[in-house]
């Protein structure tokens, strides 16, 4: 099979310009350089991925390094991985790494690498779908090497292990398998199924590092169709998996499309990175579980100060709670500030999507103008007007800016005035 017409229709001038030229290079130099993996996979659905990855029968570190230096590219390399990275500029980036084959140690644990052919190289990988390389010889542009009938999986949209023990050799593959059916809309065919429920039986993922974990629920979560790859991970019971006692929320489906809908709507009032839409994922996700279990995922998963911040308020019913309350009809902006402040924004995102049309009213002008609200008076100002530091004037700055909140004063002057008057009453 050739490729050659959609490799040139899905990648722009410039990468196919690179991918040729290496191409001739290796020729050049009796070396074999495919393109592999998901580019393939996404090439021959008439997608485009945004990584090219590269494996050269060869050495790719010695070979990336002339490659870039002919070319006045920068370049970085993992010898010890036999990788090398092509940078040609901006955020472009082209891994290059040595056919290898692999070897586990033991299971879950991170493979030994010895340099092969490229058939072996793709032996080592997870599903057919992404066991395929195009090769960018000039004398063979655009082949496909399909040694385990890649091309027909993707026709058929089946996703299917190379060999019986994959699953347990590399147990993240089961959450990968999950997350590209969610994406692709494919099954798994009934041995890989099998296979999968076999090394759930078995608790593959108790070896597996939280880190790593983590890592696939990051993507799992930046997955559009996230709300489709969590039902999976319901129906294959990878929560308890993971951690015993620990379920996906039978909310998600419906409560992930709304996490998406919120960061959308809310986004002229968020400030660019302040968001992370896996977490606020995750969280929605976790929603309903027992507080202690999910502070005890966060540990399993070595999650961060925030992450565990975010997934532990998913206890219970804490988002369908904190959403009511916002509820009462004469609520002000001040009242609805002192409940939302310093709540992470992933939590807020999580309680929009479980609100109604009058909560979300409420939280899209928190985000877009309470929280926003600064006060023009400060102590230092209040001082040299001839006050105490205190605690009380500590309290009358607050008591100012929840006026200025509900759009009660406005104006240094008018501020000094309500602090002062505040001062007075408490006196
Ligand atoms: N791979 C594997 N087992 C893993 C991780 C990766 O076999 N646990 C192989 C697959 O062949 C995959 C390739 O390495 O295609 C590259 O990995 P990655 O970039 O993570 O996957 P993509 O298939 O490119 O996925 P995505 O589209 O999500 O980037």
């Amino acid at each position: 099979m050739n490729v050659a017409e959609l490799l040139r229709r899905g990648i722009s001038g410039e990468k196919l310009d690179l991918l040729e030229r290496l191409g001739r290079t290796a020729e050049a130099s009796g070396e074999r350089l495919y393109l592999v993996g998901g580019a393939v996979r996404d090439l021959m659905i008439g997608g485009r991925g945004p990584d090219l990855d590269l494996v050269l029968q060869g050495d790719a570190v010695r070979f990336a390094g002339d490659a870039a230096s002919a070319l006045g590219f920068g370049f970085d390399r993992h010898p010890a991985f036999g990788t090398a990275t092509i940078l040609p500029g901006g955020d472009f980036r082209m891994d290059i790494a040595t056919a290898r084959r692999e070897a586990y140690a033991k299971p879950g644990a991170l493979p030994d690498v010895v340099p092969d052919i490229i058939e072996a190289d793709l032996q080592r990988r997870d599903f057919t779908i992404n066991a395929m390389a195009l090769c960018l010889l000039p004398s063979g542009f655009g082949e496909i090497v399909d040694p385990f009938g890649g091309a027909d999986d993707l026709k058929k949209k089946f996703l299917r292990v190379l060999h019986d023990g994959s699953f347990v050799d590399d147990p993240t593959r089961i959450l990968r398998g999950i997350r590209f059916s969610g994406r692709l809309n494919f099954s798994f065919d009934e041995r890989t199924e099998k296979l999968i429920r076999e090394a759930l039986a078995r608790r593959v993922f108790d070896t597996v590092s939280g880190a790593r974990i983590k890592k696939e629920m990051k993507m799992i979560f930046e997955e559009h169709e996230r709300g489709r790859v969590v039902t999976h991970l319901r129906a294959f019971g990878i929560g308890n998996s993971i951690l015993p006692g620990f379920e996906f929320s039978l909310d998600l489906f419906k409560v992930a499309d709304l996490v998406r809908e919120a960061a959308f709507e809310l986004s002229g009032g968020i400030g660019e990175g302040e968001v992370e839409p896996w977490l606020a994922g995750f969280a929605a996700a976790a929603a309903g579980n027992s507080p202690p279990v999910l502070e005890e995922l966060a540990e399993r998963l070595g999650a961060t100060g925030k992450e565990s911040e975010v997934l532990t308020a998913a206890g219970g019913s804490f988002f369908k709670e904190l959403a009511k309350s916002l509820g009462h009809k004469n609520l002000k902006p001040s009242q609805v500030a002192s409940a939302l402040d310093g709540l992470p924004i992933e939590v807020i995102l999580c309680c929009y999507a479980y609100g109604g049309d009058n909560e979300r009213g409420k939280i899209r002008k928190y985000i877009k103008e309470t929280r926003n609200v600064r006060l023009e008076v400060s102590g230092d100002e209040l001082v040299s007007r001839g006050h105490n530091p205190s605690k009380r004037m500590g309290e009358a700055i607050g008591a100012v800016l929840r006026l200025k909140q509900d759009g009660l004063v406005g104006g240094k002057e008018a501020e000094i005035e309500a602090a002062e008057n505040h001062l007075k009453e408490d006196c």
